[in-house]
């Protein structure tokens, strides 16, 4: 081979790559390209073989031509690669292309729930009475859930609460009623206060979920009387319902209170249970130093789900706790 078909063979090959190169339009084709030109069995390397057969003084010459073949393929290849890659990158960012023209999505708005309302609405009322509004603690120990409250141990009406005991000795509280003693023990009497909160029982069916809210209602005032009771708590139904209620007191038993009673009201033509009371027991007042020949005292305690139900008409106490935004949107 002379110089000449040299440059002649070159400049085909060269064409030839860059148009291989062009058609190409994956990154594994472009390197089975590369590798056919410059790959260690690649055609320009074949050509480097055959420089043995040049004359001495055109070698050179024709090494240089073959170095200058090699660099531009490589240049040709980086070239193809960036804009493969380019070209790539594009059709991805216009995929990718956000239409601001289509609606957004709607960001679902929360409401109060029906026992944070019911809490409300009823801690409202006594607050207009001249109650505090008071809590305390879920985790108790037995002293305020049971013996401050006259519930000696032994006593049957411990089992009747079905407490969750915790390791240390404590308890879930199964009542507000704790809150009463806590209230007498930081602050001395009169006392008229309303505590709302969680209480827990080991108790689940249809209608009892381990957890419920409860409210707590205490007066410790001079001639605190069990009418008053019963008229405060008329006022309470009347203002809660907003109609008039036909109140029923039942004879009931509460330790802590004497005498005790149940509060039924008419719904629907029948009775329905709607809150236990009672004339504070002196042994409770005395327990906390309230002088029980200035002070007498009442209290009162209500489900809280069970007077949501009543007033919205909720017929499942399981809605409550299942936090389906469909229902508590209605409220
Ligand atoms: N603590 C009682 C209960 O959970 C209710 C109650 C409160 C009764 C206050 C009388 C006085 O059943």
């Amino acid at each position: 081979m002379n110089l000449d078909t040299l440059k002649k063979t070159l400049l085909e090959l060269k064409a030839k790559a860059i148009t291989e190169f062009k058609s190409a339009d994956s990154r594994s084709d472009i390197d089975d390209i590369y590798r056919s030109f410059l790959g260690k069995k690649g055609e320009v390397n074949l050509l480097l073989k055959s420089l043995g057969s040049f004359p001495q003084e055109k070698r050179k010459e024709a090494g240089m031509l073959l170095n200058e073949l090699k660099s531009d393929l490589e240049e040709a290849y980086l070239q193809i690669t960036v804009s493969l890659s380019s070209k790539a990158n594009q059709e991805r960012l216009s995929n990718e292309k956000i239409d601001t023209s289509l609606p957004g999505f709607q960001a679902r708005k929360g409401s109060v729930h029906p026992v944070s309302k019911t809490i409300k609405e009823i801690c409202d009322f006594f607050e207009k009475m001249g109650f505090d509004v008071e809590s305390g603690p879920e985790a108790e120990i037995d002293y305020y859930n049971f013996e401050a409250l006259n519930v000696p141990e032994d006593h049957p009406a411990k089992d009747m609460h079905d407490t969750f005991y915790l390791n240390n000795a404590g308890l879930l509280r199964t009542h507000t009623s704790p809150v009463q003693i806590r209230t007498m023990e930081k602050r001395d009497a009169p006392h008229r206060i309303i505590c709302p909160g969680k209480v827990y029982r080991k108790d689940s069916d249809l209608t009892h979920t381990p957890m419920f809210h409860q409210i707590e209602g205490l007066v410790v005032e001079e001639g605190a009387s069990f009418s008053q009771l019963k008229g405060l708590l008329n006022d309470f139904l009347e203002d809660f319902f907003g109609e008039k209620v036909e109140l029923r007191f039942r004879p009931s038993y509460f330790p802590f209170t004497e005498p005790s009673a149940e509060a039924d009201i008419r719904w629907n033509k029948n009775w329905l249970e709607v809150l236990g009371c009672g004339m504070v027991h002196p042994n409770v007042l005395k327990g906390v130093g309230v002088d029980t020949k200035i002070y007498s005292g009442f209290a009162f305690g209500l489900g809280v789900e069970r007077m949501a139900m009543l007033k919205y008409d909720i017929p499942d106490l399981r809605a409550f706790f299942e936090n389906d935004i469909r229902f508590l949107n209605q409220f």
